[in-house]
This record gives C-alpha cells, sequence and structure tokens, in this order.
C-alpha cells in the first residue's frame, strides 16, 4: 500500500532485433529467451507486446550486405524500413515504433560512424549519414527515432532533417549519456558487429568514470531538440539517473541493456539466484531512481507477470 514506487506494464519498451538474411527466427545464444527475428516473426511478436499492453518497441535492424558507410541503414528497402512499414499497416498508433538510429549494425567496420583516412571516426561527416538514415526511417513509418551513436550533434542535424521535409512532428529520443560500457558484449553477437582491430567505441561515448559531464552531455541535446532523454545502461548509472531527474524534466529513458540481461539470466539459469524477483527488483530501483521508461529484453516476461 505505501509502495513509493510501482512497475507497471506502461514503463517498458522492447527492443527487438530484425534480421534480413534467415528464414527462420534464430536463438542469440548470450541472450536467452530473446531472438533475431525474421519480418515475420516480429510482425508476430509485436502483435504479441501489444496485445499485453507494452507500449513501445525500439527497432535494430542486421542487413544482408555492410559497407563503409552502413548505406543498408538508409536504403528505402533496408530491413529496418520493411519492418517500420509493416508494423505501421499492423498497428496504425496503438503501438510506438521506434527506430534505432545508427549506422554500426551496417557497417563492414563496426563503427558508429564513417572513418577518416586515418582509421577516426568523422563526427561531422557522419552528421550527414544520421539525417539520411532519420529521413528514410521517418518515410518508412517509425513514430520516433532514436540516435544512439554519440556524435557530438546528431540531434541538432537529426531534428533540422525532419523538419524540412516535413517530419516535425516525429519526436527524438536522444541517447544522450550513453556510456562505453563493457555490458553492450550480447548486444553485439545479436547484431554480428565486430569493431575493426578490437577497437572501442570510447572517441564517442561516455567514460564511465564520469557523471557531471553526463549532465554535460544531456544538456546539448536538450539545447538541440530532444524530446526524450536516455541514460544507457541502468544499474552501474543509477546516480546518473538521479542526477538527470533531479535537474531535468524531460521524460526520461534508461536502457537496462544486454549485459545486464544476460549476467541475471546466466544467474538465474544456474539456479543462483530467484531470477523473476531479481528482475522485478532491478527495474524498481531504475525507476526509483528517476526513469519514467525503461529498454528492456525483460519486457515481455515482466508484462506476462503484470498481467
Ligand atoms: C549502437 C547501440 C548499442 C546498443 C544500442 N545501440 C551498442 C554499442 O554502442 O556498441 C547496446 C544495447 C545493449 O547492449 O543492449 N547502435
Amino acid at each position: 500500500m505505501v509502495a513509493e514506487t510501482r512497475i507497471g506494464v506502461n514503463d517498458l519498451i522492447a527492443p527487438l532485433f530484425v534480421r534480413e538474411d534467415i528464414s527462420e527466427p534464430q536463438p542469440i545464444t548470450s541472450l536467452p529467451g530473446v531472438m533475431q527475428h525474421t519480418q515475420q516473426s516480429l510482425r508476430a511478436e509485436v502483435k504479441e507486446l501489444a496485445s499485453l499492453g507494452v507500449p513501445g518497441v525500439v527497432l535494430f535492424g542486421l542487413p544482408n550486405r555492410k559497407d563503409a558507410t552502413g548505406s543498408e541503414a538508409w536504403n528505402p528497402d533496408g530491413v529496418i524500413q520493411i519492418a517500420l512499414n509493416n508494423l505501421r499497416s499492423d498497428h496504425g498508433d496503438d503501438i510506438v515504433a521506434i527506430a534505432d538510429l545508427c549506422v554500426d549494425e551496417y557497417t563492414d567496420h563496426g563503427h558508429c560512424g564513417v572513418l577518416t583516412p586515418q582509421g577516426d571516426v568523422d563526427n561531422d561527416a557522419t552528421l550527414e549519414l544520421y539525417q539520411k538514415v532519420a529521413l528514410a526511417q521517418a518515410e518508412a513509418g517509425a513514430d520516433m527515432v532514436a540516435p544512439s551513436g554519440m556524435m557530438d550533434g546528431q540531434v541538432g542535424a537529426i531534428r533540422q532533417a525532419l523538419d524540412a521535409n516535413g517530419h516535425e512532428l516525429i519526436p527524438i529520443l536522444a541517447y544522450s549519456a550513453k556510456y562505453a560500457s563493457a555490458e553492450y558484449g550480447p548486444f553485439r553477437e545479436a547484431v554480428d558487429v565486430n569493431i575493426v582491430g578490437g577497437g572501442n567505441r570510447k572517441s564517442y561515448q561516455q567514460d564511465p568514470a564520469n557523471g557531471r559531464e553526463a549532465m554535460e552531455e544531456i544538456r546539448f541535446d536538450i539545447a538541440e531538440g530532444a524530446d526524450l532523454i536516455m541514460v544507457k545502461p541502468a544499474l552501474a548509472y543509477l546516480d546518473v539517473i538521479a542526477q538527470a531527474r533531479a535537474q531535468f524534466d524531460l521524460p526520461l529513458a534508461a536502457y537496462h541493456v544486454s549485459g545486464e540481461y544476460a549476467m541475471l539470466k546466466a544467474a538465474a539459469l544456474n539456479g543462483w539466484i530467484d531470477g523473476p524477483a531479481t528482475a522485478l527488483e532491478h527495474l524498481t530501483a531504475i525507476k526509483r531512481a528517476g526513469a519514467d521508461i525503461i529498454l528492456t529484453y525483460l519486457a515481455r516476461e515482466i508484462a506476462e507477470t503484470l498481467q
């Protein structure tokens, strides 16, 4: 009766993977219960989620073909554009189809942008690619775009491209404080991304040691036109979520990422912890810290237990 915090189905957004070159959904070893979907199985999964009352999904695509610029990300017939089109015709406005906006699943070198001849990520050249991706996603029926590449100026560049092309009403969910975390490992298996030369994303993602700097990142994104802001990962960054909640009044999302889910599942599958109880405790803590919505691979099972 006196609980200050409650998790409801409305708080949850399900991340989903759709892959081009498969005829059956493929399990992801390090994310038990999560699939690489075909277009068809994705539609079925989203129907289930919608009937459980989950208000939104965030989509990641695995293309057949990768290249240096990630051009499949803005192909109007690309894997994610087809998925968005299908969800739009299946659901209209009754589920929010969010398109993750980045190119790392589409580049042959695995970085979130184009590279200079020296092999560094070229921030400003990448912004032009993100503008093309945003337009392709909006035209395919995305309800919201979620830039996750952590390039400086990405929110402003995307806002400008959307506004100039009749998509003023498409909101931006900004991955504002996204850390260069070791907890994205299983996700990279899920999307088949290997960063060239064993590289990392420390030149564009945040240093896990820095909390105040995250507030600066969020402030920039809001000034550039973000409609929702995000902290990612979640559990190791509850202080950052709490600080963001105290300082900013926009809707605040937190991403309970692949590694957080994988650690929970691994311990639960070994019988070392009570999986469902720990899952609910973790999501409650993320909400208690100040998140309004949580992107989590647990969305479906939590929605089922809350029915
Ligand atoms: C980049 C992206 C990543 C995740 C979401 N978008 C991976 C990365 O930055 O390397 C990670 C999500 C997760 O681990 O669940 N497009």
